[in-house]
């Protein structure tokens, strides 16, 4: 099953605030997501689904929470007490893919689970005082860039972005390992 991320982020990672909301507002990225996460399964933390409140249509989201009594909005939204009960559910049901939204926490969580990343690089340093970031993926050297593109600044969105696409490398064998 694939479990794609999407996030956008800014040139230092920052996603947003412990005060719960995006320090940006851009369209373009917005109908990005729109797309990407049309009539998908999704994995997001319970922060992130409450600020979403009345965003989902033909989604199904699976939301994180440690809260045994949590009641999330819609009786066929689901929630569970980590990632890989959320992710063995969706395989169960016979999901294909699940894409996980959000927010910082859930990303660091499930970033071991990860198969695809498709970030939207927001070409500009925004100034939060609780800032909330995505993990810092390139360190590892795990990911692959195999797609990128450019998107100009125009009249609705004041800073150019960059949309790129991961893909978690396999096979490379550890340096040094002798061939038999
Ligand atoms: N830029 C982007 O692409 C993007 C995307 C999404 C969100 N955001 C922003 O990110 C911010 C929210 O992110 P956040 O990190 O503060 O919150 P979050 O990840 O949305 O939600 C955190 C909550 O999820 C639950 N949780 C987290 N890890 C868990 C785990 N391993 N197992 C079970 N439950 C878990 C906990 O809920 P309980 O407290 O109920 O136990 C926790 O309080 C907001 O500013 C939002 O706007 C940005």
């Amino acid at each position: 099953m694939q479990v794609s991320f999407v996030a956008a982020i800014d040139r230092n990672r920052l996603m947003g605030s412990e005060a719960g909301h995006l320090p940006w507002r851009l369209p373009r990225d917005i109908a990005h997501f729109r797309a990407v996460t049309a009539g998908q399964w999704l994995l997001l933390g319970r922060r992130t689904y409450e600020e979403m409140d009345g965003w989902f249509t033909d989604q199904t989201p699976l939301v994180l929470s440690r809260d045994p009594d949590y009641r999330p909005q819609r009786p066929s939204h689901r929630v569970f007490a980590g990632v890989n009960a959320a992710l063995d559910f969706a395989r169960a049901s016979g999901a294909d893919e699940v894409v996980a939204v959000g927010g910082a926490r859930i990303f660091s969580a499930a970033l071991e689970a990860a198969t695809r990343l498709i970030l939207t690089r927001i070409e500009a340093v925004y100034e939060v005082a609780d800032g909330v970031y995505f993990p810092d993926f390139e360190k590892s050297g795990e990911w692959r860039l195999v797609h990128a593109e450019h998107w100009p600044s125009d009249s609705k969105n004041p800073v150019a972005m960059r949309l790129e696409y991961y893909e978690r490398r396999q096979g490379i064998p550890p340096p040094g390992r002798p061939v038999p």
